[in-house]
């Protein structure tokens, strides 16, 4: 039976990531001895559409890969977890690509070289109208171009579909975006660079508010979430104590099994709580979208906590 649920749908990067394990993130002019290398699919957008379609939800992407080897590699990867790729497009010369240092205690420093990323236009956006026009939620970043960024978020403001934006990489955002956004997702260092540094949680989300934004979600990885909604409620949501073996796209996993919750019926705190639940899990993993977690295994986690 075809699935008739609103798509969650993604409008974002997708990148090959080029991870190198190391004892820790070295220092400048430093040279280490690794402990392994790998190529592992990756990018924020198509990380959060894995996540969410290994949660079980309808998902469709709408972005580009490169003609390189890795073009092919990343689509099939996307295919395979359940996400739709009509909305993807291949374009000459190189896919995106993220070269990486993951340290033994999780931790990592990530340089993303647009490639394929940086030809997405106003025209993947037009092209893909209807896609975007039908999707209960759209997922953005800031792995693609601002211009293309705005003009998607113009479109979905039009046509009044919400748009999650997770603020990364951490830029200066055009004015529009404080009300054109019905969640925003920092992690610390980004909520600095939108609300200034050494801010309580509390305080970044009034500041975010000010500006404009209705829901906020600041991911603070070992504390947990701080979820606040205009005018409403603000509150912490517990995080999980688990043992990270890395801590890539743990945002994304939280982002895309937010949006899973929301769109389920979930209020902002549960499905935050839900998404605590998922990251925790992807931090115990290795790799970007290898490491999303199943439903089942979310649900069986949560269920050995209480
Ligand atoms: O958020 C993690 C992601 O950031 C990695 O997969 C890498 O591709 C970079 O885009």
């Amino acid at each position: 039976m075809p699935d008739t649920r609103k798509p969650i749908v993604i409008v974002g990067s997708i990148t090959m990531d080029l991870v190198t394990r190391t004892p820790r993130i070295p220092a400048i002019g430093q040279t280490l001895i690794g402990t392994g290398f790998e190529t592992t699919p990756g990018g924020k957008g198509a990380n959060q559409a894995v996540a969410a379609a290994r949660l079980g939800y309808r998902v469709a992407m709408v972005g580009k890969v490169g003609d390189d080897t890795y073009g092919p590699m990343l689509l099939e990867n996307l295919k395979r977890a359940g996400v739709e790729i009509a909305g993807m497009r291949q374009t000459a010369g190189s896919s995106g690509l993220a070269p990486m240092f993951v340290a033994d205690d999780g931790q990592n420093a990530i340089v993303v070289v647009p490639g394929a990323n940086g030809k997405m236009d106003r025209a993947a956006v037009d092209n893909h109208a209807e896609l975007i026009r039908s999707a209960g939620i759209v997922l953005c970043q800031l792995e693609i171009p601002m211009d293309t960024l705005s003009y998607a978020l113009d479109f979905c403001a039009r046509v009044q579909v919400p748009v999650m934006l997770d603020p990364a990489p951490a830029a200066d955002l055009p004015e529009a975006v404080w009300r054109q956004v019905a969640w925003f997702t920092p992690n610390e260092t980004e909520a600095a660079h939108y609300a200034g540094d050494g801010m309580s949680a509390e305080n970044t989300a009034k500041h975010l508010h000010q500006k404009g934004l209705r829901g906020v979600a600041l991911k603070r990885g070992a504390e947990g979430a701080y979820v606040s909604v205009a005018g409403g409620r603000a509150d912490w949501v517990k995080p999980f104590k688990v043992d990270a073996v890395d801590t890539v796209a743990a945002g994304d996993c939280f982002n895309g099994a937010f949006a899973v919750a929301l769109q389920e019926g979930k209020d902002p705190w549960a499905a935050a709580r839900f998404a605590n639940a998922a990251s925790a899990m992807c931090v115990t993993r290795k790799g970007a979208q290898a490491s999303m977690p199943l439903r089942a295994e979310v649900e069986e986690f949560l269920a050995k906590q209480s």
